[in-house]
C-alpha cells in the first residue's frame, strides 16, 4: 500500500494557509497555496530504496481553467503538471505521476509557475520501491 503524505502535517510546507473549508479532503485540512507564482507545496516522503515511485496528487481546482505547476524532485524541476478544473472546491481528483527517488528523504514540491497559484492540494501518495514487506509464513 502507499504511504500518505497529509499536506497539514509537519515536515509538509504549504506556502499559504491549511483551510478545511471544502468539505471532502482527507486528514484535518488542505494546502491553500496563495495564488502567487512559487507558492508552493512541499511533502518530504521516504523511499526504502532508489528507484521509480508512483505518487498520488489529490487535489481540488473550482475554477474554470486548469493551474499549472513545476513538480521538483530534490530540488530540480522534473516535469509541468498540469492540474485540471475538477468543476468545484469540493470535488477532488488524483493524478497520477512517477518520479525517481532515491533511498531515505526526498523533497517532492509543487511549484506553481502562474500568479493564479496551485490547485488546492490534499495529500500525496506515495508507493515507492523498497517498502513492501515480505512475504510472511
Ligand atoms: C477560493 C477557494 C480557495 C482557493 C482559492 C483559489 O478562495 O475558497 O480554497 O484556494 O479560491 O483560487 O486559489
Ligand atoms: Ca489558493
Amino acid at each position: 500500500a502507499p504511504t500518505r503524505y497529509e499536506a497539514e502535517s509537519s515536515p509538509a510546507v504549504c506556502t499559504g494557509t491549511i483551510d478545511s473549508n471544502h468539505s471532502g479532503y482527507s486528514g484535518s485540512g488542505f494546502c491553500n497555496g496563495n495564488n502567487a507564482t512559487g507558492a508552493y507545496a512541499e511533502f518530504t516522503v521516504n523511499a526504502g530504496t532508489a528507484g521509480t515511485a508512483t505518487l498520488g496528487v489529490r487535489f481540488a481546482n473550482g475554477t474554470t481553467s486548469a493551474r499549472t505547476a513545476d513538480l521538483i524532485v530534490n530540488g530540480s524541476t522534473v516535469q509541468s503538471v498540469s492540474f485540471e478544473a475538477t468543476g468545484a472546491w469540493n470535488t477532488w481528483v488524483t493524478k497520477t505521476l512517477t518520479v525517481s527517488l532515491r533511498s531515505g528523504s526526498n523533497t517532492i514540491r509543487l511549484n506553481p509557475t502562474t500568479s493564479n497559484g496551485l490547485a488546492n492540494i490534499d495529500y500525496i501518495d506515495v508507493e515507492a520501491g523498497g517498502t513492501t514487506p515480505p512475504p510472511s509464513g
